[in-house]
């Protein structure tokens, strides 16, 4: 099969295409035959390796220490069943799927085990739409749920909010019934606004931390905000949540936690999870929430693709459409 490969950490010339041995499914297994995939902002720093930060080691230990230890890149997928191993219930060969698997998505075939972060592609997706969600969707949803713990009437404000995760963070918290102030540049407010954020401001235009409205959680999807600015517009309990952080949000996650009042919290989403991903399958299908798209490229332009998320400035997600072997 054709699959993007990247053999090194680098810059986006460190991917290549080529004929890899399609992979074959083990018992509780099924393979897909991909039809599109994405390049996540996830994706871009994996191949780089760059900002892990603190997590350096770790992160390294994990995906491998002088090279990538699984050498094709890629997250989300759609696309079709079209072999299950030995004992698999949930599929059927001929099943239109999604879902996300930490590496091996940029390729025509993947396996992924049945009970994994895979579902049944919400019918009235495109497989593009449908590749485009899982990433931004389950991490939004983790982040919201398990770190800032929204709730009915919260006030939340949203930096970020025209990314990956800041599409979904916004409709998901609508969703949940929060008060969504979402934060993006210029260009990105209609987009957001119409996603239904209840007050979209342009942080070039406007610097909320010296505003009067005062929020119950601060949900920083960028990583450009600080406790130190933010924590005037912070309710007395308020959190501010980093998506991704530093040491020094690490640190300020572990001091404000000792004492009561506002707190730092920092997080990680696993993005594993089935019966999130079929939550997400079923507020798509009501009709709650949607993926955002930007830019489609061919597989063979994988490289073109990663330069373009290596800007900062997508919106929403960056389509890998794949052809037929
Ligand atoms: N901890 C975890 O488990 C976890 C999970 C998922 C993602 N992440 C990380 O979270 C980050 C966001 O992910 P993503 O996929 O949403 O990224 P993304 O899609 O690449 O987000 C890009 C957005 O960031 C905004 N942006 C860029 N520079 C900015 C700035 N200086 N100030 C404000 N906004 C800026 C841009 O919006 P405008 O052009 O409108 O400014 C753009 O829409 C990534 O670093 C990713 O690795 C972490």
């Amino acid at each position: 099969m054709l699959a993007a490969t990247y053999r090194r950490y680098g810059p986006p010339d460190v991917i290549r295409i080529e004929e890899v041995a399609r992979p074959r499914p083990k018992a509780g297994e099924v393979l897909v035959h991909v039809r599109a995939s994405t390049v996540t902002s996830g994706d871009v720093r994996m191949r780089a390796f760059k900002g892990a930060g603190i997590f350096w080691l770790p992160m390294r230990l994990l995906f491998g220490v002088f090279r990538p230890r699984n050498p094709i890149p890629g997250m989300e997928f759609a696309g079709t069943v079209v072999e299950i191993g030995k004992g698999v219930t949930r599929f059927r060969v001929g099943d239109a799927v999604f879902g996300m698997k930490i590496g091996g998505a940029n390729a025509e075939f993947l396996t992924i085990r049945e009970n994994a972060a895979i579902a049944a592609k919400p019918e009235a997706l495109t497989f593009e739409a449908a590749a485009a969600t899982p990433f931004g969707a389950l991490s939004a949803l983790d982040f919201l749920r398990d770190f800032v713990r929204i709730k009915p009437g919260q006030r939340i404000l949203i930096h970020g909010a025209s990314g990956a995760v800041g599409v979904f963070a916004v409709q998901l918290a609508k969703h949940f019934g929060a008060h969504v102030t979402a934060v993006c540049s210029t260009t990105n407010c209609d987009l957001v606004a119409a996603l239904g954020a209840d007050r979209v401001i342009a942080y070039t235009d406007v610097d909320y931390t010296q505003g009067p409205d005062i929020f119950d959680a601060i949900l920083d999807t960028v990583g450009v905000t600080s406790f130190s600015r933010c924590k005037r517009v912070l309710a007395q309990t308020g959190r501010h949540v980093f998506v991704v952080q530093t040491l020094i949000q690490l640190l300020q996650a572990i001091w404000t936690s000792m004492r009561p009042g506002k707190r730092v919290v920092v997080g990680f989403s696993g993005g594993d999870s089935m019966d999130d991903l079929l939550l997400i399958k079923s507020l798509i299908d009501s009709g709650k929430i949607k993926p955002v798209t930007d830019r489609t490229y061919r597989l063979q332009e994988i490289a073109e693709a990663h330069r373009f998320v290596d800007t900062g400035r997508k919106r929403g997600a960056v389509v890998v459409s794949i052809g037929s072997p």
